[in-house]
């Protein structure tokens, strides 16, 4: 595929952190084989995460000089609300400091004791929200979307007999709202359909449930929808995701993603009864209703970030470079999720290593081993991620066991990106040297971001000269 120029030029630029093999060997040792706990002065390119990682254009920049710091009513909410109801048409918003701060709010909101929230696929931070307000969030996304190999192009759709079954089973009043994702992270950055979310939203209707969106990715999936929805190709990604938004009651936002703000979020709801409520809560765990939990500069940024991410030109070139690296991954023969998503490549970890048993974190052990291979950093997002059912205290055995290559935008060249590409095919060629490893420490909650572990043997590809240097300091000798 051939990727058209980015529309942008740079003129600020970072030095990459440049690192050794036996250094970065023994970071990964230090960060407990996972990617969260390294220094990010010993990563050189840094794809763990799409999220708050991005380049701020010029005006997001020239808006944070003149953002309003002032406690209440400051102009530069109104300039976010003003964003939100022009490109989303959402009626009222609540600032929070991020994506999870809205989740938190909402599920307070909406969810009581016994409630079942069905959704198109998990994401982390919100099932755990939902959980901690009482709730068991319920997966209704159709079956290709566990499929990696799969090349179904709206796996976010939800399956609308199984969301029917599921309603008739609980019954409508223990459904506080449909929890829908466009795109779906986990399932690697996968799009849903407008034709889908319409029948959802009938659904719902016919039941008198609402339908709250996760928009932190809306652009990118409203581009797959004009590039694969038949009817769609003539219609402007502004106009197609005012169109998904129209079909819902409300939505959480991390602004961190398509708005490209390095932090900030907001809840946006129609209903004026229930922004009265989300007022009340917001002043609790986040700040007061005109800011959240967000200084007057990020509002300002995120408020242009918005209206800038529903460019065509933009958006077209930000999710061709993810295709560009996933044709390179291709051509070496590397396992990935198919169609290639949104904001990321993921990579079919139990293809990758079939011979590591699920339980011994074949995407956690993946994400090391290319780590030490290049300086790359990248994120499993497999069975670590999927965390523990609380009700049985087993692990919840995802069917995607995954590893995330996530780009930030407008971040790294294609250059860039070729380096990734032969990184994972080096590791490839040597993958039957790893092993596995073995969890040491297992926080309660989201236990990805802070879990360790160790090598159930000598696990990651190292050149025979670091090997030999490694070994009487390395994880095999702990
Ligand atoms: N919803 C989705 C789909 C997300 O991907 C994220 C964050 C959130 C909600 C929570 O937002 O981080 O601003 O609190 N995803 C990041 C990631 C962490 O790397 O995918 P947040």
């Amino acid at each position: 595929m051939r990727c058209r120029a980015e529309p942008y030029r740079i003129k600020m630029v970072e030095p990459l952190p440049r690192t050794t093999e036996e250094e970065r060997h023994a970071c990964i040792v230090t960060a407990g084989y996972n990617t969260f706990l390294l220094p990010s002065n010993a990563v050189t390119i840094d794809l763990l995460t799409d999220s708050g990682t991005n380049a701020m254009s010029a005006q997001q920049w020239a808006g944070m000089m003149v953002g309003d710091e002032a406690y209440a009513g400051a102009v530069s909410f109104t300039h976010l609300e003003e964003a939100v109801r022009d490109v989303y048409g959402y009626r009222h918003i609540v600032p929070t400091h991020q994506g999870r701060g809205a989740e938190h709010i909402l599920a307070k909101l909406l969810i009581k004791n016994g409630d079942v929230i069905p959704g198109n696929m998990y994401f982390t931070t919100t099932r755990l929200h939902q959980e901690l307000a009482g709730g068991t969030f319920c997966d209704v996304i159709i079956p290709a979307a566990h499929v990696p190999t799969s090349t179904h192009p709206f796996k976010g759709d939800v399956d609308i007999a199984a969301l029917r079954a599921l309603i008739a089973e609980c019954g409508p009043q223990r459904i506080p709202y449909l929890s829908i994702a466009a795109t779906v992270n986990m399932a690697g950055g996968q799009p849903i359909s407008l034709r889908n979310l319409r029948e959802v939203r009938a659904v719902a209707q016919d039941h008198r449930i609402r339908v709250i969106l996760d928009i932190a990715r809306i652009a990118e999936n409203a581009f797959f929808i004009q590039q694969r929805e038949p009817g769609c190709a003539g219609k402007t990604v502004r106009a197609i995701v005012r169109e998904l938004c129209d079909l819902s009651d409300g939505a959480a936002m991390s602004a961190k993603k398509d708005p490209c703000c390095n932090i900030g979020g907001f809840l946006a709801l129609n209903d004026p009864l229930l922004y009265e409520e989300a007022c009340r809560l917001v002043v609790i765990y986040e700040g007061l209703h005109t800011y959240g939990g967000m200084a007057g500069r990020y509002m300002e940024a995120v408020a242009i970030g918005i209206r800038e991410s529903v460019d065509d030109d933009h958006i077209r070139a930000r999710v061709e470079q993810v295709a560009y690296l996933g044709d390179q991954l291709r051509t070496t023969g590397i396992p990935l999720v198919l169609p290639v998503g949104g904001h990321g490549v993921y990579i079919d970890a139990k293809r990758f290593l079939p011979h590591i048993p699920h339980d011994a974190f074949p995407a956690q052990t993946l994400a090391a081993a290319v780590y030490v291979d290049s300086g790359i950093r990248t994120m499993e997002r497999g069975i670590v991620s999927a965390g523990r059912n609380p009700a049985t205290g087993d692990h919840y055995y995802p069917k995607l066991e995954l590893v995330r290559i996530a780009i930030p935008r407008r971040v790294y060249t294609n250059a860039h990106m070729d380096a990734v590409a032969e990184s994972v095919a080096r590791v490839f060629a040597q993958r039957e040297d790893l092993h596995g490893l073995q969890m040491i420490v297992e926080p309660k909650y989201l236990r990805f971001f802070q879990a360790r572990f160790k090598p159930l043997s000598f696990t990651l590809p190292l050149s025979s000269e670091t090997q030999t240097r490694a070994t009487g300091h390395s994880s095999r000798t702990r």
